[in-house]
C-alpha cells in the first residue's frame, strides 16, 4: 500500500483509496461500541487525520491500549468520507501497528496548553505541539521564498565563511574560536598567549556576518546573497536577540541606497505574499491562536509603501511628540527598541525606512555623506519587531574608508584584501542584512525570539 503524508490524504485523498498512514498519536478516544478513534499527525501539516479502529482489526485487543499520545504508530486502511464534522476524510483502518511507545505516566506532552517557557525547557519534543509546528513550516517557508526571490532575479547564492579573522561589525562581539587547552595554559599561569601556536596562527572568531566577503563577490560576479548561521557574544538577554542568529545578506554592485530600499522592500513583501499564500492553515491558526492581529498587520504591511525617513526627522518627531521614554534622545543617540517600536507602531502605524544615522553610530564600511556627519545606513523597522533589516550602501572610495578604520580603531592592515577591493575596480555597492528569526517573527505573532528557532542560544544557554 502506498504510504503517503497527512497533508497530502486531507488535500487529494479520494474514498475507497487504500494507503498507510504514519505519524505520532495525538489522541485516541474508545467508542462503547466496539471501536476507536485515533487523531494522528505527522507533521506534514497542522491538522490531524482521523482515523477508526474496529475491534475486529487484527491486533486491536493486544495493540490498543498502547496507542497512547505520543506513540508512533503506522496504520493500513481505506479512506472513507466521514460522517463526522470537521473532517472531509478519514482512514478506516485494516491493520494497526505501534512503532514506539509512549509511556503516559511520564510523557511530557499530555496536557494542551503547556507555557512556552516549559516548553523550552522540552525542546527536542516541543516540535510535536501545534505551535512549533506551525513554526517549523513557516520559518521553512519562509527560507524557501528568500532563495526564491533572489533566485528569479538572477542573484548568486554564495556560501561565506563561518570562522574569520575579521569583525565585520567592528563590535567586538565576537565567539573565539581556537584550539589551544586554556586549562593547561591556565595552569601553567601563561599571561601572554603565543597565537602562532593556534590552529590557525592568529586569532579566529565565528562570524558576525558575511557581508565583506559578500562584497568581494558582488564586486566580480554581480548580484549575490549569503545565507547563514551568524554569531554574537552581546550579552543582552531580550526577547529579540540571540547569540547564534541566521542572516541573509545580498550585495549588489552598481547599487546606491534607494535601490537598497526598493530591493528590501520589495524582498519583505515578498515573503509576506509566499507565506499567506503556502501556509495558510499555520497562518490561520497563528491568528486564532497567538495573535490575533497578525494577519491584519501583514496585510497592512505588504499593501503600503513603506515611510522613508531620515534619522534627523525621527529625532525630531521623538522629541516633539511629548511621549516618556525610559531613554531620552538628542542628535547622535542609538534609537532604541521602544525608540523604534513608537514610530513603526503608533506614529506611522506601519514599517519605516530610517536611513543616513550619525556616522558615529555605524559601522566603518557604510558610505560617508558629503554633510561629513552622516551615512548612508538603511534600518527597516516593522511592527511588533522593530529592527528586521540593516544594511547600507558601501564606502568605496579607499581614502575616506582608510580614514574611517582608522576612526573605529581598526587596523587597515588587518583589512588588505577588503580595501584592495577600492583600489582595483571600484564601484558603487550596496546591501543589506534581514534576520530570518525577526522575520519569522513579524509573520507569526510569535513574541519571544527563542520559540522561532530549533535550539536558541542565548548567555547561558545552549543545552540540546
Ligand atoms: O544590523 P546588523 O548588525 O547588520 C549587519 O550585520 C550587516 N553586516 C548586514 C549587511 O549589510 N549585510 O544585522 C542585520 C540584521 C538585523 O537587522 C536583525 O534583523 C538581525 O540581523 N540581527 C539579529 N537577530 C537576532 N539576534 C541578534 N543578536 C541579531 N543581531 C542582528
Ligand atoms: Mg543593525
Amino acid at each position: 500500500m502506498p504510504i503517503t503524508r497527512i497533508a497530502g490524504i486531507l488535500r487529494d485523498g479520494q474514498p475507497e483509496t487504500q494507503l498507510t498512514a504514519r505519524g505520532w498519536v495525538r489522541t485516541r478516544r474508545d467508542s462503547k461500541n466496539g471501536f476507536s478513534f485515533i487523531e494522528l499527525n505527522d507533521g506534514s501539516c497542522m491538522k490531524n487525520l482521523q482515523i477508526v479502529v474496529e475491534n475486529t482489526v487484527p491486533g486491536y485487543e493486544t495493540s490498543i491500549r498502547d496507542v497512547t499520545t505520543g506513540a508512533s504508530v503506522s496504520i493500513e486502511g481505506t479512506l472513507k468520507e466521514s460522517p463526522g464534522k470537521g473532517q472531509r476524510i478519514e482512514l478506516h483502518a485494516s491493520s494497526l501497528t505501534v512503532l514506539g511507545v509512549a509511556d503516559a505516566a511520564t510523557y511530557p506532552l499530555q496536557k494542551k496548553g503547556h507555557s512556552m517557557e516549559f516548553l523550552r525547557e522540552i525542546a527536542h519534543l516541543r516540535p510535536r505541539t501545534n505551535t512549533f509546528g506551525a513554526v517549523a513550516r513557516v520559518r521553512n517557508c519562509i527560507s524557501w521564498s528568500i532563495h526564491n526571490f533572489f533566485q528569479t532575479r538572477g542573484f548568486l547564492y554564495l556560501n561565506t565563511p563561518i570562522i574569520t579573522t575579521s569583525d565585520c561589525e567592528g563590535a567586538g562581539e565576537m565567539f573565539q574560536v581556537t584550539t589551544l587547552d586554556l586549562a593547561m595554559l591556565a595552569k601553567k599561569q601563561i599571561d601572554t598567549i603565543d597565537w602562532k601556536q593556534d590552529f590557525f596562527g592568529k586569532p579566529a572568531s565565528l562570524t558576525v556576518s558575511g557581508q565583506l566577503e559578500a562584497e568581494t563577490y558582488a564586486t566580480a560576479i554581480g548580484d549575490c546573497y549569503t545565507f547563514g548561521p551568524t554569531f554574537r557574544a552581546e550579552n543582552s538577554n531580550t526577547t529579540r536577540h540571540l547569540a547564534e542568529f541566521w542572516m541573509v545578506e545580498p550585495e549588489m554592485p552598481f547599487y546606491e541606497l534607494p535601490d537598497n530600499m526598493d530591493l528590501a522592500e520589495s524582498f519583505v513583501k515578498t515573503i509576506i505574499n509566499d507565506v499567506l499564500e503556502k501556509c495558510p492553515d499555520d497562518m490561520a491558526f497563528f491568528n486564532e491562536r497567538i495573535d490575533k492581529t497578525v494577519l491584519s498587520k501583514l496585510e497592512n504591511i505588504r499593501s503600503k509603501e513603506f515611510i522613508r525617513l531620515p534619522y534627523t526627522e525621527a529625532i525630531e518627531i521623538i522629541t516633539k511628540s511629548g511621549k516618556k521614554f525610559d531613554y531620552n534622545v538628542q542628535w547622535g543617540s542609538d534609537l532604541q527598541t521602544e525608540h523604534e517600536r513608537f514610530l513603526t507602531e503608533e506614529h506611522f502605524g506601519q514599517p519605516v525606512i530610517l536611513f543616513n544615522y550619525p556616522r558615529t553610530l555605524k559601522p566603518f564600511y557604510m558610505r560617508c555623506n558629503d554633510d561629513e556627519k552622516t551615512v548612508r545606513a538603511m534600518d527597516v523597522l516593522v511592527p511588533g519587531v522593530g529592527e528586521i533589516i540593516g544594511g547600507s550602501q558601501r564606502e568605496e572610495r579607499l581614502d575616506i574608508l582608510v580614514q574611517r578604520m582608522h576612526e573605529c580603531h581598526l587596523n587597515p592592515d588587518d583589512y588588505w584584501w577588503y580595501t584592495d577591493l577600492r583600489r582595483f575596480g571600484t564601484v558603487p555597492h550596496a546591501g543589506f542584512g534581514l534576520g530570518l528569526e525577526r522575520a519569522v517573527l513579524l509573520i507569526t505573532g510569535m513574541t519571544n525570539i527563542r520559540d522561532v528557532i530549533p535550539f536558541p542560544r542565548t548567555p547561558g544557554h545552549a543545552e540540546f
